[in-house]
Order: C-alpha cells, then sequence, then structure tokens
C-alpha cells in the first residue's frame, strides 16, 4: 500500500512538472505562465479537481513510447469562478508544445461531455503547437472530435477561448467555434496557414504579429473578442468575465446584489445629445451611466467600434447591450459591425439574456466597397438575429432612427418588448436633407425653398410623434429618468415567455 502511495505521488510529481524545469523556464521567459499556473489564478482557491493526470499517448511510431509525460500535454477537470462552476482545459506548451495528440484530445472531450451534462461553461486555454505531428491522422481525428463537441455543446453551454501561446493551422477552428475568444497581447497568435507558407503563396513578407496577433485579431479581422495585457491580466478579466455569463441555456442570467439604486436619475444625460444633428456624442457614456455601478464589459471595443456590444447588469442581472456609436462613421451599420452585433444578439438568445439596445443609426453605409463585400448578406444577419431573439428585448432610440437601419435595430416590428424614445429621436425614412432632395427634386436650384422645405421636413417627420401616433414607440421619456425606465421595463418582462415556430433550425445567411 505504501509502496502504491509513494508510487502515486511521484507520478503526480512527474506531471506536475510537465515538460521539466527547463521547459518551464523557457515558458516563463517568454513571460508565459504555465498551464497549471494559469489554472491557479483564474479558479477559486483549491477549488480545482483535476481529471485524467495520468493519461499518456498510445503513439509508438519515431520511437514516442519512450518520451512519455503524464497527463500529456493538457491540464483538465473542474472547479469554480466566484463559487460557480466551470470546466476548464489548459494546454501546456512544456510537454510536446502543448500539440494535441489523440489521448489529448479525449482528455478535454471527457470534460466537455461532463460539462454538457451538468449544464456548467467551458473555458480552454490555448497554448498549442497543433496535430501532435508524431500522431498523424490519430490526432486529426482527436480535432474532430473536439470540434463536433463544440458544435454540440453551442448554445447549451457558455464555451470561452483564450489564446495564450499558439494557435495554428486547423487547430484555430475549435476556438473559432466557442462563443467568445480572447488573446494575450504580444505572446499569442492564430492563423490558418503561418508566414512561411503565406511567403511562398502569396510573396507577402509578414511576421506572426502581424499575421495573426491580438492586435489583428482585435482590430482588423474581429476573430477575438478581447486582448488582454499578459497572462495574469487574462486570468483576471476572465474571471469577471464569467460571473456575467449563465451557466447554461436553462438558466438565467446570474444575480449579483448591488447598491446602484433603480430609480437613480442621471440629469447629466439630458443634455447628452447636441443640439446639432450632425454632431456625434459618445454613447458610451449613456450605457455607462445606466449599468449597475457603471460595470460594462465591453467586447471587440476596437473592431467596428460603430456599434457597441457588451454586458453590464441592471438591478443586479446581466443584461446584452448592443448601441450604435455616433462617433464612428457617424453611427452607420455596415458589414463588420452587423455581423458583430448578430453573433452577439444571438449569443443573448440562447442564454436566456435580456437585450437592451441603443439607438442612434443614419442607415446602412453607402459604398461599392460595402455592395462587393455583400452588405445585403451581412446586414440581414443583424435583422435576423433581432427578428428570431425572443429574449426580453427593450430598445431606446436617442436620436436618429432612419430607414431599414430603424427596422433592423430590435424595432417594434421584430418583436420589441418596450420600445422607448428620447424627446431627440427622429424616426423616418431618412435625414431631412436627403429626402427633400428627392421629394422637391424639380426645386433643387432654389436653395431658399429646398431650406424652407427641409425645415418643414424636419419639424414634421424629425421627430419621436409620428412613430409614436401609431404605437411603435411606447413612450417618449425623460433621457434622465433612462436607468429606471430600463429596470422598470425588464422588471416587468421578467417572465415573459415567447417561442418561435418549431423547426430544425432556421437559415440565418451566412
Ligand atoms: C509535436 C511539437 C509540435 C507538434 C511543437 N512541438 N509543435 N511536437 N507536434 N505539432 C514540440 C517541439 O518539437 C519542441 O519540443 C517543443 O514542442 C517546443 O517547440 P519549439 O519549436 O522549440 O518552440 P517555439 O520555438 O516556441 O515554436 C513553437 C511553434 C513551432 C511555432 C509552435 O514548434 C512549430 O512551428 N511547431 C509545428 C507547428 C505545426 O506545424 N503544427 C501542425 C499544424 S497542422 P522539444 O522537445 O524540443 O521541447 C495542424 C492541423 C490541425 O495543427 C488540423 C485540425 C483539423
Amino acid at each position: 500500500m505504501h509502496d502504491i502511495i509513494r508510487k502515486l505521488e511521484e507520478m503526480r510529481e512527474r506531471a506536475r512538472l510537465g515538460g521539466g524545469k527547463r521547459r518551464i523556464d523557457a515558458q516563463h521567459a517568454k513571460g508565459k505562465l504555465t498551464a497549471r499556473e494559469r489554472i491557479d489564478l483564474l479558479l477559486d482557491e483549491k477549488s480545482f479537481e483535476e481529471w485524467d493526470m495520468f493519461v499518456e499517448h498510445r503513439c509508438t511510431d519515431f520511437a514516442m513510447q519512450k518520451q512519455t509525460v503524464p497527463g500529456d500535454g493538457v491540464v483538465t477537470g473542474y472547479g469554480t469562478i466566484n463559487g460557480r462552476l466551470v470546466f476548464v482545459f489548459s494546454q501546456d506548451f512544456t510537454v510536446f508544445g502543448g500539440s494535441l495528440s489523440e489521448s489529448h484530445a479525449e482528455k478535454i472531450c471527457k470534460i466537455m461531455d461532463q460539462a454538457m451534462k451538468v449544464g456548467a461553461p467551458v473555458i480552454g486555454l490555448n497554448d498549442s503547437g497543433g496535430a501532435r505531428i508524431q500522431e498523424g491522422v490519430a490526432s486529426l481525428a482527436g480535432y474532430a472530435e473536439v470540434f463536433q463537441r463544440n458544435v454540440l455543446a453551442s448554445g447549451v453551454v457558455p464555451q470561452i477561448s483564450t489564446v495564450m501561446g499558439p494557435c495554428a493551422g486547423g487547430a484555430v477552428y475549435s476556438p473559432a467555434m466557442t462563443d467568445f475568444i480572447f488573446m494575450v497581447k504580444d505572446t499569442s497568435y492564430m492563423f490558418v496557414t503561418g508566414p512561411d507558407v503565406v511567403k511562398t503563396v502569396t510573396h507577402e513578407d509578414v511576421s506572426h504579429e502581424e499575421l495573426g496577433g491580438a492586435a489583428t485579431h482585435t482590430t482588423r479581422s474581429g476573430v477575438a473578442d478581447g486582448a488582454f495585457e499578459n497572462d495574469l491580466d487574462a486570468m483576471l478579466q476572465l474571471r469577471r468575465f464569467i460571473d456575467f455569463l449563465p451557466a447554461n441555456n436553462r438558466e438565467g442570467p446570474p444575480r449579483r446584489p448591488t447598491s446602484d439604486d433603480a430609480g437613480r436619475v442621471e440629469d447629466s444625460l439630458d443634455t447628452l445629445v447636441p443640439d446639432n444633428p450632425n454632431r456625434p456624442y459618445d454613447m458610451k457614456e449613456l450605457i455607462e451611466k445606466v449599468v449597475d455601478e457603471g460595470d460594462f464589459f465591453e467586447l471587440q471595443p476596437e473592431f467596428a467600434a460603430n456599434i457597441i456590444i457588451g454586458f453590464g447588469r441592471m438591478e443586479g442581472s446581466t443584461i446584452g447591450i448592443v448601441a450604435n456609436q455616433p462617433m464612428v462613421l457617424a453611427g452607420c451599420l455596415d458589414i463588420d459591425s452587423s455581423v458583430k452585433a448578430a453573433r452577439f444578439v444571438r449569443f443573448c438568445d440562447c442564454f436566456n439574456i435580456p437585450i437592451v439596445t441603443f439607438v442612434d443609426v443614419p442607415g446602412f453605409l453607402p459604398g461599392t466597397a460595402q455592395e462587393y463585400g455583400g452588405i445585403i448578406r451581412h446586414g440581414t444577419k443583424l435583422l435576423y438575429a433581432f427578428a428570431e431573439a425572443t429574449v426580453p428585448k427593450v430598445t431606446v432610440i436617442t436620436r436618429k432612427a432612419y430607414g431599414g437601419a430603424y427596422d433592423v435595430m430590435s424595432s417594434k416590428h421584430l418583436r420589441g418588448d418596450v420600445n422607448l424614445a428620447w424627446p431627440s429621436a427622429e424616426i423616418a425614412v431618412m435625414g431631412p436633407s436627403g429626402a427633400v432632395e428627392i421629394i422637391f427634386r424639380q426645386e433643387a436650384g432654389n436653395k431658399k425653398k429646398i431650406a424652407k422645405r427641409t425645415k418643414e421636413y424636419r419639424e414634421r417627420f424629425a421627430s419621436p410623434f409620428i412613430a409614436g401616433h401609431r404605437g411603435f414607440i411606447d413612450d417618449v421619456i425623460m433621457p434622465h429618468n433612462t436607468r429606471r425606465r430600463l429596470c422598470r421595463s425588464l422588471k416587468m418582462l421578467a417572465g415573459k415567455k415567447l417561442d418561435n415556430p418549431w423547426k430544425k433550425h432556421g437559415n440565418i445567411p451566412l
């Protein structure tokens, strides 16, 4: 018995050492933490229950039977974050570069299966050289097993990836199928084909960082939802992020006690919208002033910044926020912003998170780049997402709500539950100058007449009242009361039940 216990301790010690001190030092020298150090930071103290510490690979090619490390390059198990259950896998770059063997994949699949059974999020900490080259197709099969589970888990439990080292080739597709991807600045990269292949095929000279670093994916491609400063920051932010998410699709959003008064009045909001309709203002100011304690977790802040998405809380309960940002492209909808917001709306709908939408949108962005790029197909994604969502939907129009974009932005017609407008709202087919240019084209040369027509149009249509007469908005509210009105609306909607017609699944334009 004593021998067994000693052996157990020895094996645990070997597993904890991963690829050995030299490789751990190398990992630290790159400014990266080890797989276990990351888990220690991520989970509540002493909450981690590790599984499959003794699993080893079964490969015998390339004399691999002489090189085994217990755990086989990935640490898996479950624990808690602020007392709430999560499953986690953390790839260990010190063991065969964190590469994925058949056994390594089986470990990941095991915790994914268990997370699905008990209804808890899966967090992946990715740091891997990709398929274990010595294992060939067995490794590819392992990836496919993980991919299949990513798809089955989608919409059932939240899946979050944090890329903390290399993530290349087909390996990128597992994080890509999870709900959120975060990256660590300077030490992580993701690409389908690396710089060498790019050079051979397209003759472009590009570094790892330029091709797939955190800056690239948070500003240009929109692949990642956020970039953190380093491993420590990443784990702490991830803890904060998980607090916003429900554990699964059968639960409501988590509640967190707050001392922020639901009736809090914000007088400064009365002057947020400038008198000049062409002057921008910062929609984030509104968001931060209405959510509990100003705590807003923004996603993709530097990509398609003409739309803002992220999580906040109202009276302690998580809400998803979608808002046009007049500071960027005047808040127009374009391809990137439509896709960005559509995916977020669908996440909220999967996981019973009410959606609050702030609208100031002059329309869809014109231009050949947008039309050739398929704005018709991509813009529809946001329309489709809002229209299919059955969670509580509350909309506040702060200023412009023009044309098709008015319809798209969670309008009454797409089953918006509570649609409110500030007195500064302008709900119309288009802005006054554009409208007059078309309706009174024959008067185009007469500046005085056009100015008069524009003034008339503005007075008659650039207001919330025409929509109000038809019941397309439920009320015109004072900006300073926005938080109170939102809290009341969300409370009223807490028991909302709405089902879409039975179908296998819809066919969202892709
Ligand atoms: C086995 C691997 C490995 C891999 C790295 N290692 N990648 N072992 N399979 N895929 C091992 C190295 O041999 C080395 O072992 C250790 O991990 C660290 O690697 P280094 O090269 O020393 O580290 P670094 O210089 O930081 O470079 C990291 C790297 C590089 C950029 C990831 O290792 C690399 O290019 N690896 C190969 C990447 C690759 O081609 N993967 C397959 C992609 S195709 P020692 O013993 O020296 O410490 C793919 C398909 C997935 O993934 C398909 C899914 C459908």
